[in-house]
């Protein structure tokens, strides 16, 4: 299926969306086999990838009523940063496969939104362009390269583009093993590039190997050896902030916050260990362990306001789309990211509302019962 070349405005059946759910079947009608497979697959049985929305859905509110609900605010901030609600986009490569406007339209719709966009190493789209489409919104996604120069020369790159912190991916030593992708043997299509790290010769290299492209690609590229001894490393080649992304438990919690690093709670969208807990059964332990040292986030399986309002009220400070925000992509380029960051707004000031809340702050875990 083709990516229509109508403008983003003028996309009528992206105004008849109400949930993410409409925007995910839209997102999903759009997409060829490759990139569908690409997005939607989640490690081996993909029982982490499930637990993470079902986690959600058995987690139950407590709302409290005679509240002046008059008027909702959903703001916050992250590492400083104003949001207009506690939701960003989280890393995910290859945004071209979804939209010609790639990881662009995603920023662009980020910035617009008051959201902030987390563009990964393995974009379409050079580091350099996407700052300029998001302005002082945008964190950049590390994953630690075997090839230390290429790992700080990005970091570098990325702060001189005005990245306002750096997320280093920490749950993928290696690529977990996303079954279709191996099946039919994932490839970019000829027309992407991956402008960070690979020139287009080594990719197509790479395609005479078995498997998944992806997967050849990165086991020569990260270092499987980087350990907690590394980030001093890492922060001798940046004054940026520190998030860890993909941890699970209250012991790396507590080593990220003695390393002064914020904690990113992730379970790659069940992408990567397969049975591993979900996001939002880990937030708990990681928040109680951080003791307010640090900011803890979290990601995965997040597709409705009252998923976001279940999150802060166990202690993430933001919650980030991962694939939520590629299918808006499919769905309407920009516009279809903005869409989906407008929806989830909209439902989160509504469940603020119903539960008694004026604003997060009034947010805690008497919300929640587990
Ligand atoms: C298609 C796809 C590509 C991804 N690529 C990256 C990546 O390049 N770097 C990274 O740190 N995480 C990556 N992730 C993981 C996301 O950042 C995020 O942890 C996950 O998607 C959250 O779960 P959700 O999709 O249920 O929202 C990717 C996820 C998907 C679905």
């Amino acid at each position: 299926m083709t990516t229509p070349n109508l403008p983003d405005a003028d996309q009528p059946e992206l105004r008849g969306t109400v949930n993410l759910a409409d925007l995910e079947a839209l997102g999903r009608s759009r997409l060829d086999r490759n990139a569908l497979e690409y997005y939607a697959s989640g490690a081996n049985d993909e029982v982490t990838l499930h637990a993470n929305r079902a986690a959600f859905r058995a987690l139950r509110l407590r709302p409290r009523m005679l509240v002046d609900v008059s008027n909702v605010d959903t703001s916050t901030t992250v590492l400083g940063l104003p949001l207009a609600c506690p939701v960003g986009i989280a890393p995910s490569a290859f945004h071209g496969l979804a939209h010609r406007a790639a990881e662009l339209g995603t920023a662009r719709a980020a910035a617009s939104a008051g959201s902030i966009m987390t563009l990964s190493t393995f974009s379409n789209t050079p580091i350099e362009d996407v700052a300029d489409a998001a302005p002082g919104r945008m964190w950049f996604q590390l994953y630690p390269c075997i090839d230390r120069e290429l790992s700080a020369d990005l970091v570098r790159r990325a702060e001189a583009a005005g990245a306002r912190a750096l997320v280093v991916t920490v749950d993928a030593p290696f690529v977990g093993r996303r079954e279709p992708n191996e099946r039919h043997r994932f490839a970019l299509p000829p027309h992407l590039r991956v402008p960070n790290v690979a020139s287009r010769d080594h990719l197509a290299r790479l395609e005479s190997e078995s498997g998944s492209q992806l997967v050849n690609y990165f086991q020569g590229l990260i270092d499987k050896a980087f350990t907690w001894d590394d980030l001093a490393w890492l922060r001798s080649v940046t004054s940026l902030p520190v998030v860890l992304k993909g941890l699970l438990t209250a012991e790396d919690a507590v080593l990220a916050a003695e390393h002064g690093c914020h904690v990113w709670v992730s379970n790659h969208g069940g992408r990567q260990l397969d049975t591993a807990i979900s996001s939002i059964a880990a937030l708990p332990e990681v928040v109680d362990a951080v003791g307010g040292r640090v900011e803890v986030y979290l990601d995965g399986g997040v597709t409705r306001g009252t998923d976001v309002l279940k999150a802060v009220a166990l202690g993430a400070r933001c919650i980030f789309l991962g694939r939520a925000a590629l299918w808006g992509l499919a769905a309407g380029g920009e516009a279809g990211v903005r869409r989906t960051l407008d929806l989830l707004q909209d439902e989160l000031r509504l469940a603020l509302a119903l539960s008694g809340k004026q604003n997060l702050g009034q947010v805690g875990r008497d919300l929640v019962r587990l």
